[in-house]
């Protein structure tokens, strides 16, 4: 599927996501290096970092917050009513056409 990715620059970036590899938008984002090593994915996909949070910008209708992702998204910087963690989105083929802007990055 096609997503559309804003990085941290403010560069659109348009690329393909398989949906057949059981990947996450951070892994899309690290495997395209859209943000530089080790800014990205820091705790490796468990939803304890934020490191992957990104803004949610077409109205795509994603499956429902976790808890846990609730929880990060609590203590995170720069939290808007559309950040999610990239990491708990899944590349399925309802995602088509996605658009999502990489948050800033946290120090
Ligand atoms: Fe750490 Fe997503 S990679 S919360």
């Amino acid at each position: 599927i096609k997503i559309k990715i804003t990085d941290r620059q403010g560069v659109l970036h348009e690329v393909d996501a398989p949906t057949d590899m059981n990947m996450n938008l951070m892994e899309v984002v690290r495997s395209y290096e859209l943000a530089p090593e080790g800014t990205i994915g820091i705790c490796g996909g468990m939803a304890m970092c934020a490191s992957c949070q990104c803004y949610v910008n077409s109205g795509h209708d994603l499956p429902e917050k976790s808890d846990d992702e609730e929880a990060m998204l609590s203590e995170a910087f720069n939290v808007e009513d559309n950040s999610r963690l990239g990491c708990q989105i899944h590349i399925t083929p309802e995602l088509e056409g996605l658009e999502v802007e990489l948050a800033p990055e946290e120090i």
